[in-house]
C-alpha cells in the first residue's frame, strides 16, 4: 500500500509501514488522544497514530510525562482505536510500567493490546531496554524504540535539550543497532542533530521516525496540538505551526460567551418551536 497514492480500505499494518520505507516513501505519524481527533487524522490519511505519554501534559495538565499511568492511558488508546478505522495505533508505555523487567514490559504491553486494542507499543531507552524489546518482539508485539531526548529521563538529562552531540552520538548509534537486533520494529529519534539522525537511518533497516531530528529520517512524528497551534507558549525549534487553532477557538468561545451574556444566543433560529 502506497500512502502517497492510495487511501487504505483496511487497517494499516507494521508491514505496510516497513514496505513504505523500503520503497523510499516517507510517512507521517501524529499523536492522538481521543476518538474525534483520531478520526480527523485518519480521514487526512495519516497511517500511524501514537497515543503518547505526552497525554500527561496535553490531556492531564502535568508539567512532564512522568505522572501518567497505564490506567489513564488505556481509555485514550481505546478511544483512538475506535475513532480511527484505518490507522496503525501505537500505545506509549508510561514511565515505571516497563523498566523493571521484560516480564513487566510484557504484562503492561499485553494490557494495551488486549484491553486497549493497540497494534504496537513504544518504550524509551537504549541497550538497557534490549531485553524488554526482545521479550515483546518474541511475544509478537511490534515495539517502537525511542532514543535521543527521552522525556521520561528528564530528571537525569537535566531538561528538554538536544541529545547525541559529540561522543554521545556514537552511543546513540550503538543503542539503535542493539534495539534493532533485539527486534524493534522502528525507532523514534527525538531532538538529535540532523546529521546523526541521517547516520542512524543509514545503518538501520527498520524505519526511523524523527521529531526534531531533521529531514533524513524515514518518517516524522509530531504532537498534534503543536502542529495546529493549540498549545500556548513558545514551541520548540522543530515545530512548524500549520494553523492557529487556539486563536480560532478563543475567538469562537469568547463571541459565544458574549452572545450569551447579551441574550443574543440562542435566537429563534437556534430554538425549537
Ligand atoms: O509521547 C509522545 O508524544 C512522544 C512523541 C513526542 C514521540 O513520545
Amino acid at each position: 500500500m502506497s500512502f502517497h497514492t492510495e487511501r487504505p480500505d483496511r487497517r494499516v499494518t507494521m508491514r505496510d509501514l516497513h514496505d513504505a520505507t523500503l520503497r523510499g516513501e516517507k510517512w507521517p505519524m501524529i499523536t492522538a488522544y481521543d476518538a474525534m481527533t483520531a478520526r480527523i487524522f485518519d480521514d487526512a490519511g495519516i497511517p500511524a497514530l501514537l497515543v503518547g505519554d505526552s497525554a500527561a501534559m496535553v490531556v492531564y495538565g502535568h508539567d512532564s510525562t512522568l505522572p501518567v499511568t497505564v490506567e489513564e492511558l488505556l481509555p485514550l488508546v481505546r478511544a483512538v482505536v475506535r475513532g480511527a478505522p484505518h490507522a496503525f495505533v501505537i500505545a506509549d508505555l508510561p514511565f515505571g510500567s516497563y523498566q523493571a523487567s521484560p516480564a513487566q514490559a510484557l504484562e503492561t504491553s499485553a494490557r494495551f493490546i488486549k484491553e486497549g486494542g493497540a497494534h504496537a507499543v513504544k518504550l524509551e531507552g537504549g541497550i538497557a531496554m534490549a531485553p524488554q524489546v526482545e521479550m515483546l518482539a518474541q511475544a509478537g508485539i511490534p515495539v517502537i524504540g525511542h532514543l535521543g531526548l527521552t522525556p521520561q529521563s528528564v530528571n537525569l538529562l537535566g531538561g528538554y535539550r538536544v541529545q547525541g552531540r559529540g561522543e554521545a552520538g556514537e552511543l546513540l548509534m550503538r543503542d539503535a543497532k542493539e534495539l534493532q537486533s533485539a527486534g524493534a520494529s522502528a525507532i523514534v529519534l527525538e531532538a538529535v542533530p540532523s546529521e546523526l539522525a541521517a547516520r542512524v537511518t543509514e545503518i538501520l533497516s527498520i524505519p526511523t521516525i524523527g521529531i526534531g531530528a531533521g529531514s533524513a529520517t524515514d518518517a516524522q512524528v509530531i504532537v498534534w496540538q503543536d502542529l495546529v497551534g493549540l498549545s500556548s507558549g513558545p514551541a520548540p525549534k522543530f515545530v512548524k505551526r500549520y494553523a492557529d487553532v487556539r486563536e480560532v477557538m478563543l475567538d469562537a468561545v469568547a463571541r459565544w460567551g458574549s452572545d450569551v451574556r447579551e441574550g443574543a444566543y440562542p435566537s429563534a433560529e437556534h430554538s425549537y418551536s
